[in-house]
């Protein structure tokens, strides 16, 4: 039963890391173990003939500590192979941890993080109980982790976390439990879940499950919970890709983010208004969103938010007090570097809201408000649909806060139905033109200004991580300053045009490029001489952002295929960063 399980639970959670995987069968007083490099998406589990058990565990990795290999890959063993574990997170201390163990005599075979802990739990079991073991071996890791740890001759699986998910999925027959770092991963199965909170481990022996909370030193009950996920929401239908499915589907998802409980952003709304300082955060895409923010929230509301990526926000510290506000952006909900902003934030008293998609996420449940974005899952590693609902969620905000909700929500529901007329299919071969003619050029740059600045910024994310050509954006003014010397002949240069006070100036900025070669790709409400293929948006005035990103997303998408790169799993990314 067990690797028919557990290679189709690693098939939904590959998004999460895909460079190599392994599997870990208690087999009688064994432990059987297989690894390969790649992705299990290819593998095919009768072929392979692997063992049946009622206890194993599966991981698939994202490289941290150690190249891509067999070797690195997770499940590690400890040196005598009675112990195996699964690791996700960084063991931040392991090389002092790991001199020790050398010297006690521990001889290691990966350059991993991971493979420690299995040893530290091994060298703790010499004189103490299984569990034991593992709460002190827990208690010396620093870092964010979520570990699986299973025994030779133990009838049990263990599980700790600290700062990274782990979910328990309660099966339908009884004594049938799954333990996995996202819900996907068993959602075939059960939709009955218990979250581990941080400092928590759980163990599961024959039916029985338990819990303890490494803190209070105590055991603890916890709750079960139904959640509301639909199974079939992952599966990606008659599209050939999920980014290309998810790209489509902001036909409906827009309409779905401002259709909302209004209080929410009344509630947000008005915390904003009366914060001594709102900051904005995100990483990556959700990171760019943040960035519109703050365009948004000056233009729209007059008011000025700070804008912070996750990893930067430490920085700013020592302005942050209880009369703070602390907006985080994030599709998974599980970003490390925007868990730990929200944490250094929570403890100088500031108020967290979180604008997430995965409502079950850690972010979701340590956040004082939860904005969601309901987009529903997201699997491609590209973000698209969940980037437009979080841009939506923010124009509405600054709307409101300038007591404007109903033009607010009109605007969005009239650009959500002019983005539905949009996206068809003519659209989409019109941008396969431009892509065919781009799709072998080394590099590329993208232009917007106020609002479209951001955009510029996304787009070039957008470009880079599936079609992996080198893509930058630049704010249109800051051309002359130095960016302009890498135009040459044909340079391809999108232009981000918004009808608003920054057209005159940004048509002038395509126009210098222009003269000096490049060729010009206006995405605009209106063609201009100056555009050398032209990509028509809507004219929806402060849902500029929205409209523009999208044409970019079908040609990035349009660019990885053309190019023969897997567009839902690029290479050296991972959908959800759960490492600093
Ligand atoms: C998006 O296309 C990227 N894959 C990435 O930048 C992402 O937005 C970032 O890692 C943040 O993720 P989050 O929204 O889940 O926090």
């Amino acid at each position: 039963m067990s690797s028919t399980y557990l290679i189709e639970g690693l098939k939904c959670l590959e998004y999460r890391g895909y460079d190599s995987w392994g599997l870990a069968f208690k087999i009688g007083n064994n432990i059987e173990i297989k690894k390969e490099v790649g992705k299990i998406s290819d593998i095919q589990i009768k072929k392979l003939g692997f063992p049946e058990s009622h206890l194993a565990i599966g991981h698939s990795r994202w490289a941290t500590h150690g190249k891509v290999n067999k070797t690195n890959a997770h499940p590690h063993s400890s040196e005598n192979n009675e112990i195996v574990v699964a690791h996700n997170g960084i063991f931040e201390n392991y090389l002092e941890v790991k001199k020790v163990l050398q010297k006690k005599g521990h001889k290691f075979l990966s350059e991993t993080d991971s493979e420690v802990i299995a040893h530290l739990i091994e060298e703790h079991n010499k004189s103490h109980s299984f569990e034991e073991s593992i709460k002190l071996a827990a208690g010396e890791i620093e870092g964010r982790y979520a570990i699986v740890v299973m025994k030779n001759d133990e009838n049990k699986i263990i599980a700790a976390r600290k700062g990274s998910p782990l979910i328990i999925g309660v099966g339908k027959n009884q004594d049938e439990y799954f333990i996995a770092s996202d819900i996907p991963a068993f959602l075939k199965h059960t939709n009955k879940v218990i979250y581990l909170d941080d400092n928590q481990i759980v163990t599961i022996e024959n039916g029985k499950i338990d819990f303890y909370d490494t803190v209070r030193r105590e055991k603890i009950a916890k709750r079960i919970i139904e959640i509301d996920l639909d199974a079939e929401t992952a599966e990606k239908g008659e599209f050939p890709h999920f980014m290309i499915k998810e790209i489509m589907e902001q036909k409906d998802t827009l309409a779905r983010a401002i259709n909302q409980d209004p209080a929410i952003i009344e509630k947000v709304a008005g915390e904003i208004k009366n914060a001594f300082g709102t900051y904005l955060i995100g990483c990556g895409t959700a990171g760019k969103v943040g960035m519109v923010g703050e365009y948004l929230f000056a233009k729209i509301a007059k008011k000025h938010i700070n804008f912070s990526f996750g990893s930067e926000f430490a920085n700013y510290k020592d302005f942050l007090n209880k009369k703070t506000l602390l907006i985080a952006i994030s599709q998974s909900g599980e970003t490390a570097d925007t868990l730990e902003a929200i944490e250094i934030a929570k403890a100088k008293g500031v108020k967290v809201a979180a604008i997430v998609n995965v409502e079950s996420s850690t972010m979701a449940r340590t956040a004082d408000i939860v904005i969601p974005i309901k987009a529903g899952l997201e699997k491609a590693v590209a973000s698209t649909k969940a980037t437009t609902s979080q841009l939506a969620i923010l124009t509405l905000l600054a709307y409101t806060c300038d007591g404007g909700v109903k033009t607010g929500k009109q605007l969005l529901a009239d650009t959500a139905s002019q983005i539905n007329d949009m996206i068809n299919p003519r659209y989409e071969e019109h941008i396969m033109k431009i892509a065919k003619k781009i799709s072998n050029v080394e590099s590329m740059y993208i232009i917007g200004r106020g609002l479209n600045y951001p955009i510029a910024l996304e787009a070039a994310i957008k470009l880079q991580e599936v079609s992996y050509i080198h893509a930058e954006g630049f704010a249109g003014g800051e051309l002359k300053h130095g960016p302009l010397a890498l135009i040459s002949q044909n340079t391809p240069v999108i232009a981000l045009v918004a009808n608003d006070n920054t057209k005159k100036d940004i048509l002038n900025n395509a126009a210098e490029i222009k003269a000096r070669g490049g060729y010009i790709i206006g995405i605009a409400p209106e063609n201009e001489d100056v555009f050398d293929f032209w990509i028509k948006v809507p004219d929806t005035g402060d849902t500029s952002p929205i409209v523009n990103i999208i044409p970019v997303q079908i040609l990035a998408y349009q660019l990885a295929v053309l190019r023969q790169n897997d567009p839902d799993k690029p290479r050296n990314l991972a959908k959800s960063v759960t490492v600093k």
